[in-house]
């Protein structure tokens, strides 16, 4: 895989999740921006003059578990019954395995569960992706006082990491992620050129940000990179304005599709999606390999 790669890398991502929202620009980030630590080794099927599949690992370096790996593994649907993932998946895993990873994660739409089974994989772990067009919000809820609301490119970048770094140690996964690098986390998130953080919005207490909504684009669709708040600020109603502020500076901006995906776990963010009105577009499954 060459940076090159992302515009067609992108298109056949749309191609295959209907719900993926991943701009050129973002891609071509994905592709060449990782730590070193992270042993990243990205691959990609040709076929004439087509990009028809993708295969993608690497350590988890958001974890202190020690050799925590995710694997990602996607063919074009009419390239599908031709052994291309098969393909990709040996040299993927043989990566893996010099590398030291004891451990691979990946998920899986339903078609794919038994593709990834046969190679030793397992689990049930739910995640739901769900979609709301943002030009239609239930009305907005109000402001607890002392919470101001500004858009997340009036933050600097430490403030923003602070809240993603505490909120993301609550979201459900199966190793914790518990060692956010802040350069990492600058070069991979906050530079990204898929977060426009003219639409993401934190909810201010004061100099802190006690709940944000990040909000990343590709055309006329929208992902909710994250949404969290700090503990101390949680149940007060913070994520729904958050969110529904985003979504609303999303639909000024001309999105009409917005998703995302919370896992099967996370109640007090699938509550949140719902009461927006986010409907559920599909399931994929988390499962796990030791290696
Ligand atoms: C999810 C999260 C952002 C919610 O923040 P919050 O500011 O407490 O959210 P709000 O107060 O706006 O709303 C929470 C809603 O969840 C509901 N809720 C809380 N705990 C719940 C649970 N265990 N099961 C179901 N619903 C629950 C609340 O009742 C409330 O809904 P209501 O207003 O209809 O009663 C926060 O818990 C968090 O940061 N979690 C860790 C990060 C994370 O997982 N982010 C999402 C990644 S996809």
């Amino acid at each position: 895989m060459v940076p090159d790669d992302a515009e067609a890398v992108s298109a056949l991502r749309r191609a295959t999740f209907s719900y993926s929202v991943m701009s050129p620009a973002s891609t071509r980030h994905l592709i060449e921006v990782h730590s070193p630590a992270e042993r990243f080794l990205g691959l990609v099927a040709i076929s004439g003059r087509d990009l028809v599949a993708w295969g993608a690992t690497g350590l988890n370096t958001w974890t202190s578990e020690e050799g925590q790996a995710g694997v990602s593994i996607y063919v074009h649907p009419e390239h599908r019954r031709q052994g291309i993932a098969d393909a990709l998946a040996k040299p993927l895993h043989d990566h893996l395995a010099e590398v030291g990873a004891v451990r691979a994660r990946t998920f899986a739409e339903p078609g794919g569960v038994e593709f990834a089974k046969r190679f030793g994989y397992d689990g049930t772990r739910q995640m739901h992706y769900s979609g709301v067009d943002p030009r239609v919000l239930p009305p907005r809820p109000p402001a607890p006082e002392g919470i101001e609301l500004v858009t997340m490119d009036t933050l600097d970048a430490r403030q923003a990491y602070t809240a993603d770094a505490v909120a993301t140690l609550d979201e459900p996964s199966d190793s914790p992620a518990d060692a956010i690098d802040y350069d990492d986390w600058v070069r991979e998130v906050w530079e990204s050129p898929a977060l426009d953080k003219s639409l993401g919005v934190a909810a201010m207490a004061g100099d802190e940000v006690a709940a944000f909504s990040a909000i990343e684009t590709d055309g006329d669709r929208a992902w909710s990179a994250m949404t969290g708040s700090i503990p101390a600020y949680r149940g007060r109603g913070l994520a729904k304005l958050a969110k529904w502020e985003a979504l609303r500076r999303c639909a000024d901006a001309g999105i009409v599709g917005a998703f995302t995906s919370n896992d099967d776990e996370n109640g007090p963010m699938l509550a949140v999606n719902n009461w927006l009105g986010y409907r559920r577009v599909q399931t994929q499954t988390g499962l796990l390999r030791t290696l």
